[in-house]
């Protein structure tokens, strides 16, 4: 199994010319490496952008960030998993706690992960305590509350990937260390059976391949180091070694 790198560019870059530089250079850049997977999350514009031309290349594949529970109708501003997987997406990012932050709850994140697999697309579910939470050594009941919940009614497959990612370490260099990390990890394999588990949180070059080679994880969830082509593709070469 490969490890699966995936970039969340979240709302980045700000033009669709500079979204064009950023994923020809990690195209470039990783199309030689055959042992890992990359896979991109951009904004839905670009995803189009990219999907409508970029498909069939096979070097990179393509998710979204987020997507609507319902398959059509009258949501305006929602994108629906049947859309996406009718132009070729393959995963969708769902619950992460930047989301959650803007008011998305467990309930929309569960009626969400049953609509993107029923569309046979793969999510990528995030969750993650918070810097409070750790500190009263809340991880583990935190995690299994927000899976319970937000997997309500779920079967857990292969298909459901799932990616760990501590609120405190997202976007602040202040990453979970790697063995800390593989405490945390052991015990979602517990619950997760087949699912692969992915970390996230301020993963970089530096970082990213102990988290696969000593903490067991099957890949990244990467955000800001996923902007800066050269320090994503040495992070890519990175794991690719390990
Ligand atoms: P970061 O973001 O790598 O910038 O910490 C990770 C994420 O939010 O998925």
């Amino acid at each position: 199994m490969k490890p699966l790198i995936v970039a969340n560019w979240k709302m980045n870059p700000q033009t669709l010319a500079e979204a064009n530089r950023l994923f020809n250079s990690v195209k470039n850049g990783v199309k030689n490496i055959k042992k890992v997977e990359v896979v991109i999350c951009p904004p839905f514009l670009y995803l189009f952008d990219f999907l409508s031309r970029w498909i069939k290349s096979q070097i990179l594949k393509l998710g979204a960030q987020d997507c609507f529970w319902e398959e059509k109708g009258a949501f305006t501003g929602e994108v629906s998993p049947t859309m996406l997987k009718d132009l070729g997406c393959k995963y969708v990012i769902i619950g992460h706690s930047e989301r959650r932050a803007l008011g998305e709850t467990n309930e929309m994140i569960n009626k969400k992960i049953r609509a993107v697999l029923k569309a046979n697309l793969k999510p990528i579910l995030c969750i993650g305590e918070t810097e409070k939470e750790r500190k009263e050594e809340e991880t583990k009941k935190v995690l299994k509350n927000q899976l319970e919940k937000d997997l309500t009614e779920v079967r857990i497959l292969s298909n459901l990937i799932v990616a760990y990612e501590p609120v405190w370490a997202i976007g602040t260099g202040n990453f979970c260390p790697p063995k800390e990390a593989k405490k945390v990890f052991l015990f979602l394999r517990k619950i997760l059976k087949n699912s692969l588990i992915l970390y996230g949180g301020s993963v970089n070059s530096q970082n990213a391949a102990d988290y696969v080679k000593k903490a067991d994880f099957q890949g990244l969830l990467v955000g800001g180091a996923s902007l800066d082509p050269k320090e994503f593709i040495r992070l890519v070469t990175n794991v690719a070694k390990t």
